[in-house]
């Protein structure tokens, strides 16, 4: 009632009343009049979430943005996780056939192996006292999670990958994914024995990802939603066996409160929150955040995200290391989220917090993504029409051992 103006209002009225005596022509264009304020339409959610991002990226990423646009309103591009549960070579075969590569294992041949202990030198924030990111480039390392093994079509390439098959166990032979999504586990270099958190876990693509690695010493998968925690679970029924599924702990707890219940147990954690999903939102209008009726879902991501970031620092021990990822292109969901992450572990929890760099990924899998190259801390993978994957941004931070 109030877009119709005081003028509609009063049209409202008298329609309620019904026509009185006299000339037929008042009354119809009144009943008009609120059919069309009743019936205006709305912006549909994937127009909203172009606006959105018009204004938000057009600004900060400038002369990239009618690329990465035309990327996100097109086909994305998918990876083949290889599934080494289903342990027959014939769909590596039959991919390198088709001309797909081992993207993870191409890094892998440019990088030079390094020790555990080698890090990045490290500058303080403005501030000097919250956070740290490398100055100078480190040499090519991999430091990436060993065994991950995933197929993608060259640049420019757009052939689909057939679904996926089960082998003579009834395992499926690899999961289809966007290859970018793989960046955050393989930042998060999974170590023999780890104890590992996947706290927002469903429908547990990078889950998956982090049983490939083979080196868990324990791996729990949460999601707050029992429904996806299904799906997570149908997921470990189709590519995991038996004895090592029954390894994994589901949960279905909200990941806030994760720090309270198990507080400095993991050596890694990976906090892949939800967020404005930014490709989906801009393709479809189902189950879309855009969405009028959840516009403050919406605002509140970035405060959810942050709950969560800070319940994953919480979880991990001193010296341990949390990965943040998203699919979205916002400053407000990525870099402010870990700054403001890295501040309140510092004042309220008097936890130190290192902000890795991971510039050498770009290095690595430039052949596979296109990445932001202005990134205040983390890296962000950038939709292309020679490379549609992604938008996936993923940062890494290491908690401080007490000095
Ligand atoms: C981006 S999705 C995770 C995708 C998943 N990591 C994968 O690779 O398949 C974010 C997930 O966070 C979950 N989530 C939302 N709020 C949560 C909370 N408070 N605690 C734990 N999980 C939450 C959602 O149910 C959703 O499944």
């Amino acid at each position: 009632m109030a877009a119709l103006g005081a003028r509609g209002r009063a049209a409202a009225v008298l329609l309620r009343r019904g026509p009185g005596p006299g000339p037929r022509p008042g009354p119809r264009r009144y009943r008009h009049k609120e059919k069309w304020a009743a019936t205006a339409p709305r912006i549909p959610p994937t127009r909203l979430a172009l606006h959105h991002l018009d204004a938000g990226c057009g600004a900060r990423l400038r002369e990239l943005w009618p690329s990465v646009r035309a990327g996100l309103l097109c086909e994305q591009k998918y990876g083949a996780l290889l599934n080494n549960f289903a342990p027959s070579d014939r769909a590596a075969r039959e991919l390198e056939l088709l001309n797909a590569a081992d993207f993870v294992a191409e890094a892998a041949g440019k990088a030079q192996p390094v020790g555990r202990g080698d890090s990045a030198s490290l500058e303080e924030s403005g501030e000097g006292r919250v956070m740290a990111r490398a100055v100078t480039s480190p040499p090519l390392r991999t430091s990436f999670s060993p065994n991950i093994k995933c197929y993608t079509f060259p640049r420019g390439d757009i052939t689909r990958f057939r679904p996926a098959r089960p082998d003579a166990l009834g395992l499926l032979d690899y999961y289809l994914m966007d290859a970018a999504s793989l960046l955050p586990v393989l930042a998060l270099n999974v170590q023999p024995d780890d104890f590992v958190l996947d706290l927002c876990a469903a429908p547990g693509g990078k889950t998956l990802a982090l049983l490939q690695t083979g080196v868990c010493g324990h791996l729990t998968a949460n999601d707050v939603s029992v429904s996806r925690t299904r799906r997570l679970h149908q997921m470990l029924h189709s590519y995991v066996p038996k004895e090592i599924r029954e390894t994994v702990s589901v949960t279905s707890c909200d990941g806030r409160d994760w720090g309270q219940l198990e507080g400095g147990t993991f050596h890694k954690v990976l906090v892949d929150v939800p967020c404005t999903t930014d490709r989906h939102s801009v393709t479809e209008e189902d189950n879309n955040i855009f969405h009028k009726r959840r516009t403050k879902e919406r605002q509140m991501l970035p405060m959810l995200q942050l709950q969560l970031l800070m319940a994953g620092i919480l979880a991990t021990k001193p010296g341990g290391e949390v990965v943040y990822s998203t699919c979205s292109l916002s400053l407000l969901q990525n870099e402010c989220v870990i700054e403001r992450a890295a501040e309140i572990a510092e004042t309220q929890f008097n936890i130190g917090i290192h902000v890795e760099d991971l510039s050498h990924f770009r290095t690595l899998f430039q052949d596979t993504f296109s990445f932001f190259s202005d990134c205040r801390m983390g890296e962000l993978v950038l939709p292309h029409l020679t490379a549609n994957f992604g938008p996936t941004y993923f940062c890494k931070l290491r908690r401080m051992r007490k000095g």
